[in-house]
């Protein structure tokens, strides 16, 4: 059995999914599972989200991946089809893409297209990522319509850009123009993720896409999932391998950047960037030991970090570490490391061993 260990809480996924549910009671829901379900398992994830309305990834191979699961409800591709060939998998497949550019609607053009197609086309309301102008819009709805009476329109789909800051007046106004743009066309819409679910009332609309509160995360900076009632559903372990007491004045870890003020116990735990666990995670980080909090100290290591156990003296080799999940909110974790719960959990390595 692996020493680095990722547990996956199903009865929390289920939870999370039923406060998403509340709070958008109107809405389907689009389950967002790409990159391997946010680092959880495309497949347990999906197999666990059985009331999921479809499921949205990222590439292809987590399209097959799903349907080799044999996952039936709808799965959108959020970046679409870039060939022919991708088209037709696609198709094969039963998946919507998403069209987001011309090249997209050229292929449409020249594929002969044996039943129908469902896409969802997207709009580009601030994000400057995916997504026609909203000038565009009109005349590319006409073409779709046009070159098939097999290509499905489903809707009309739009990304925030700033909907993690509640104050944020550029949030407000991404909402009134997508308002604007379902009632000019008159089709479905989709614009919340995590954030607008949980923030912004007025962007749930036919479809929400879920991603990182699924995972028990906060989608804002200054709360966690704790906070909006949500429960982690991955918790990273592993366990303490040494503990030495050294003396005033000794360093620790690589560049000698921490120095014992005092003579004072030190452990050392089984994890490091080799497993995912940020290597700018900064001194005084926290760690959880026996249900007590210590404080990183020194360089994270590609196998190993160091840990203060002033706080902690009785604990002892083999003891159980968490780095984060039940008992220690991520988004503390992420915060010392200058990054977000999101890329925490996408980075789990391979090494570390997965429970259900
Ligand atoms: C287009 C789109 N929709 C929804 C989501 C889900 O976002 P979140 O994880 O913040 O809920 C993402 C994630 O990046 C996305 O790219």
């Amino acid at each position: 059995m692996r020493v680095r260990q990722a547990t996956i809480d199903r009865s929390a996924l289920e939870h999370n999914f039923k406060q998403i549910q509340s709070r958008a009671p109107r809405s389907a829901i689009l389950a967002m599972v790409k990159s391997n379900a946010y680092g959880h398992g495309l497949e347990r994830v999906a197999k666990t989200l059985t009331e999921a309305d479809g499921f949205g990834v990222a590439c292809i191979d987590e399209v097959e991946r799903l349907r080799n699961a044999d996952i039936r409800q709808r799965i959108v591709l959020m970046t679409g089809f870039h060939t022919p060939e991708e088209l037709l998998c696609l198709h094969q497949l039963e998946a919507t893409p998403v069209i987001h550019n011309e090249l997209q609607i050229s292929i449409l053009s020249e594929s002969n297209l044996t039943s129908s197609i469902p896409v969802w086309v997207k709009v580009n309301i601030g994000m400057g990522r995916l997504g026609f102008q909203l000038t565009e819009v009109g005349d590319v709805l006409e073409r779709l319509r046009n070159l098939s009476s097999r290509i499905k329109i489903l809707g009309l789909m739009a990304h925030f850009s700033s909907a993690d800051s509640l104050a944020s007046p550029a949030t407000q106004q991404q909402m009134t123009l997508f308002q604007q743009l379902l009632q000019t066309h008159h089709l479905p819409g989709s614009l919340a993720h995590s954030a607008g679910i949980f923030g912004w009332q007025a962007s749930l609309h036919d479809w929400v896409r879920p991603g990182i509160a699924l995972y028990g995360v906060s989608p804002f900076p200054d709360c966690t999932g704790l906070d909006l009632n949500l429960r982690p559903v991955m918790t990273l372990k592993s366990r303490l391998l040494a503990v030495h007491q050294l003396t005033k004045g000794s360093s620790v870890s690589y560049g000698g950047l921490f120095v014992c003020p005092e003579n004072m116990p030190v452990g050392v735990v089984e994890i490091g960037y080799g497993d995912g666990y940020p290597r700018h995670a900064a001194m005084g980080t926290p760690i959880l030991i026996r249900g007590q909090r210590c404080a990183l100290i020194g360089r994270v290591c590609m196998d190993m970090i160091i840990v203060d156990l002033r706080s902690i003296p009785n604990a002892q080799i083999g003891d159980e570490v968490t780095l984060w999940g039940e008992g220690l909110p991520i988004e503390e974790v992420a915060k010392c490391a200058d990054t977000i719960g999101y890329e925490l959990l996408c980075h789990v390595s391979q090494r570390v061993s997965t429970h259900v």
